[in-house]
């Protein structure tokens, strides 16, 4: 299997590169529009259809304003596997990660490693392709165990403490990842087919799953999110070494800037990354504390009304630290 195709045979047609005035207030974590601008001005066609949305308008899940401290400071960070549901959760990512490297021609060793092959180094199409693809996988998880639930909820008539709504505002979260993503290329026929195969395996796969063991599947997303971090923060470094010009030049799509309230100085493609890196550290922490809990009896600390209560086990790698603690302890 030539690896090399794989990323053609999805096709995406990068769309619309904007370029704003933001790049002239000279903000901290953007980049300056660069000699390589008019690449980007080659790869611009737009895209009209199917994504618009009205994110100005305030949403039930109106997304937190993240600090520039914050998204800066998350860091990649690895959960122990200590039962044997943990290690049956963490081979399967592995199993799907390494099978999603395979196909996808995917290499993690940085850009400017020199036995790299040409075929593995991650350009802008790559990194659009990968994350377009993962996004519209990671939206299920979420679904899924908030409809579950919510099922149960009314099959056994009792209430959920909490779960659901956290659950809905992840899967909502990822798909206004793929969204955003959507605003910088179109998948081609290629790429859709892979996506309704996709779907239609996780979503079938993940339900069962669920029904059987709630806890191992909380548990498999928390690993599969640790992942989503380590890609995003590859990306990241890829941009920031020079390795990916287009995106330079480039600023956030209009939707982004509104659903994350971007503010000016911080709405390059870096930032972009950054806050999405975020989100997913975000889902990791949230995940892997859901695997500690009882699935049928404990509340769900990330609630709004409980939410307050446990600030010191919501935060990112600091939050991780607090789930193995937690977890060491059985709690
Ligand atoms: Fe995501
Ligand atoms: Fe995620």
């Amino acid at each position: 299997m030539k690896l090399q195709t794989s990323t053609a045979r999805l096709s995406l047609v990068p769309t619309r590169l904007q370029h704003s005035a933001i790049f002239r207030t000279g903000g901290i974590l953007c980049a300056q529009p660069s000699r390589h601008s008019s690449l980007s001005t080659l790869l611009s066609t737009k895209r009209n259809h199917t994504t618009s949305t009205h994110v100005g308008q305030k949403s039930s899940w109106t997304h937190p304003v993240y600090t520039k401290e914050q998204i800066l400071a998350v860091r990649t960070a690895h959960r122990k596997a200590y039962t044997w549901q943990d290690r049956a959760a963490l081979g399967t990512v592995r199993l799907l990660r390494w099978g999603m490297d395979f196909v996808s021609g995917y290499n993690s060793r940085p850009a400017n490693t020199n036995t790299l092959s040409k075929a593995y180094v991650m350009t802008e199409e790559k990194w659009i392709t990968r994350f377009v693809f993962l996004e519209s996988v990671a939206g299920v998880p979420g679904m899924v165990a908030g409809m579950l639930r919510h099922l149960k909820s009314i099959r056994r008539m009792r209430r959920d403490n909490g779960w659901i709504e956290t659950l809905l505002e992840e899967a909502y979260n990822e798909r206004m990842h793929l969204l955003t993503f959507l605003k910088l290329a179109e998948p081609g026929p290629a790429m859709r087919f892979m996506v309704l195969g996709a779907q239609w395996v996780f979503f079938s796969g993940f339900s069962l799953a669920y029904l059987i063991s709630p806890q191992i599947c909380h548990r498999f997303v928390g690993y599969l999110e640790e992942e989503a971090v380590i890609t995003y923060s590859k990306a990241i470094r890829d941009l920031e070494d020079g390795h990916l010009p287009a995106w330079e030049g480039l600023q956030a799509p209009e939707m982004a800037i509104k659903y994350w309230q971007m503010p000016e100085g911080q709405r390059c493609m870096r930032s972009l990354l950054l806050y999405v890196r975020a989100d997913e550290a975000k889902h990791r922490d949230v995940n892997h504390t859901l695997g500690n809990l009882d699935q049928n009896t404990d509340p769900n600390p990330f609630a709004a009304k409980v939410r307050a209560q446990v600030q010191s086990v919501a935060g990112s790698t600091g939050g991780l630290r607090q789930l193995e603690e937690n977890s060491r302890k059985g709690t």
